[in-house]
């Protein structure tokens, strides 16, 4: 496995230019508008695993965006791997916010500038490029199999179905996913916990036509002031979330458990310059990496309606909308939690208001136990790359599919992520440094031999 650094040296600028031909694709599972482009990025991974190594490559289709399976079997005796990830990416939009458009990657002060430069094309190339390494240099240890979908931006809709379908293809000891964040290259980390998700959309409607607002302002119910209200009660000034039964299933983590998560280095007065920010805020009694690791959360994502154009319009809405978003942790359920959001939320209206809940989309958390042969194996490898024992950490984000995976499959996952927070996911200006990209690629094959040793 030495070899994999002289590997990249030689290769650098040959992935780079590959990754960035995948990234040009604008694969936004989001948009209409980009639906061709999804087939085209689902064909050039396809074609990237081909020219990896691997023995077979397809697509796969599915109720939505395919699925793009690959494979490379050497001996059934021995482990073997399912590496997950996925072509989506999330809208650029705003684009004026970019300083160099999304889809035309650039490199600038070190790092790769561009719409899924980190989630998840970096990332998941870099599997496609250790992949290749240990193929090139006979050294594979075990079989492998990747699974890269198209729909992880909005929920992965089709892909629990896909699995059930697809168990035996699928089988496999572990599943590989790099689609999360460490603290950083000093101070290396592994994903253990991910957080559920419920998605709703709310729409409140007065009376059946925009009115003047001079004429009826102040007698009749004006939507947006109520949906602010209505939203301003789902949490209370401890910013506790104040929805009927909403903490029933949520775990509570020991103290023994939360003085061993504090030991991970957390740098408050860093994480306030980056964003700008004079103070955090969020659940008394919580920590701010408690707050998004073990706690659930409630945001507004989106909030519309009335007049927003230019100048002033005196209208008083019919309609109010909202999207949003709870963060739940590992037990809660996002279904029961939806219809409790549903009941609740109605329960706050006021009379003169029609209020209409939609489920958008949700998922389960995840806990990803430490005391597996995939960790230890994980973290021997970071440790034999970055030259430090990493941490294990929960994150805040959420892979809904991967407490699927588990369900279905009966397979946990490895969350062996090289993104930093300062990546800026899902905003403009997203960008992925070299480094990460390249010591991920260094790492995998490491992952690879330690995994299949612990497991022969
Ligand atoms: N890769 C992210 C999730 C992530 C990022 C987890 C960093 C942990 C650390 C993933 O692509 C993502 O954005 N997930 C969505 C899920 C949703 C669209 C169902 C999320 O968390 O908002
Ligand atoms: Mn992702
Ligand atoms: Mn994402």
């Amino acid at each position: 496995m030495e070899q994999i650094k002289t590997y990249i040296e030689k290769n650098r600028e040959r992935f780079l230019e590959e990754l960035f031909e995948l990234i040009r694709i604008p694969s936004v599972s989001s948009s209409e508008a980009h639906q061709p482009e999804m087939l085209k990025a689902a064909e050039a991974v396809e074609s990237a695993l081909l020219k990896a190594g691997a023995d077979k490559a397809e697509i796969k289709e599915t109720t939505g965006h395919p699925v793009v399976y690959g494979e490379k079997l050497i001996d059934p005796a021995l482990p073997t791997i399912l590496v997950y990830g996925h072509y989506d990416v999330q809208p650029a939009e705003p684009l004026d916010l970019w300083n160099s458009p999304p889809f035309e990657p650039e490199i600038r002060d070190g790092k790769i500038y561009a719409r899924g430069a980190d989630d998840d094309k970096g990332q998941m190339y870099m599997h496609l490029k250790a992949f290749e390494f240990m193929v090139e240099n006979g050294n594979l240890p075990c079989n492998v199999k990747f699974m890269i979908e198209g729909e992880e931006e909005i929920g992965s809709p089709s892909l629990k179905q896909f699995c059930a379908e697809n168990r035996e293809l699928l089988r496999s000891d572990v599943i590989l996913i790099s689609d999360t964040t460490m603290i950083s290259l000093d101070i290396p980390s592994i994903t253990t916990g991910l957080r559920g998700l419920s998605y709703l959309q709310v729409e409140v409607t007065g009376p059946n036509r925009d009115l003047h607002s001079g004429l009826y302002g102040g007698a009749v119910a004006n939507p947006i002031n109520v949906l602010s209200e209505m939203i301003a009660k789902l949490r209370d000034d401890k910013q506790r979330i104040t929805i009927s039964g909403f903490y029933d299933d949520v775990l509570i983590v020991s103290d023994e458990e939360r003085k061993e998560m504090a030991k991970a280095p957390f740098d408050l007065k860093a994480y306030q310059d980056a964003l700008d920010i004079e103070t955090v805020s969020g659940e008394e009694g919580y920590s701010t990496t408690e707050r998004t690791g073990i706690r659930p959360s409630l945001d507004v994502c989106g909030i519309w309606g009335g007049f927003t154009g230019e100048g002033a319009k005196t209208v008083l809405p019919s309609k109010a909308y909202a999207k949003i978003s709870m963060r739940l942790v590992p037990n809660q359920d996002s279904k029961k939690v939806d219809q409790l959001f549903e009941t609740y939320f109605k329960s706050l209206a006021p009379a003169g208001v029609k209020v209409k809940v939609t489920s958008l989309h949700g998922g389960q958390g995840y806990v990803a136990p430490i005391d597996t042969a995939a960790y230890q194996a994980a973290s021997m490898a970071v440790e034999q790359t970055l030259g430090k024992k990493p941490v294990p950490s929960r994150s805040g984000g959420s892979i809904p599919i991967v407490a699927d995976f588990e369900e279905v499959l009966g397979v946990k996952s490895i969350l062996l992520g090289f993104g930093l927070e300062s990546d800026a996911i899902h905003s403009p200006n997203e960008n992925y440094p070299l480094e990460n990209f390249f010591k991920g690629i260094e790492t995998i094959p490491w992952f690879y031999k330690y995994f299949t040793e612990l497991n022969s």
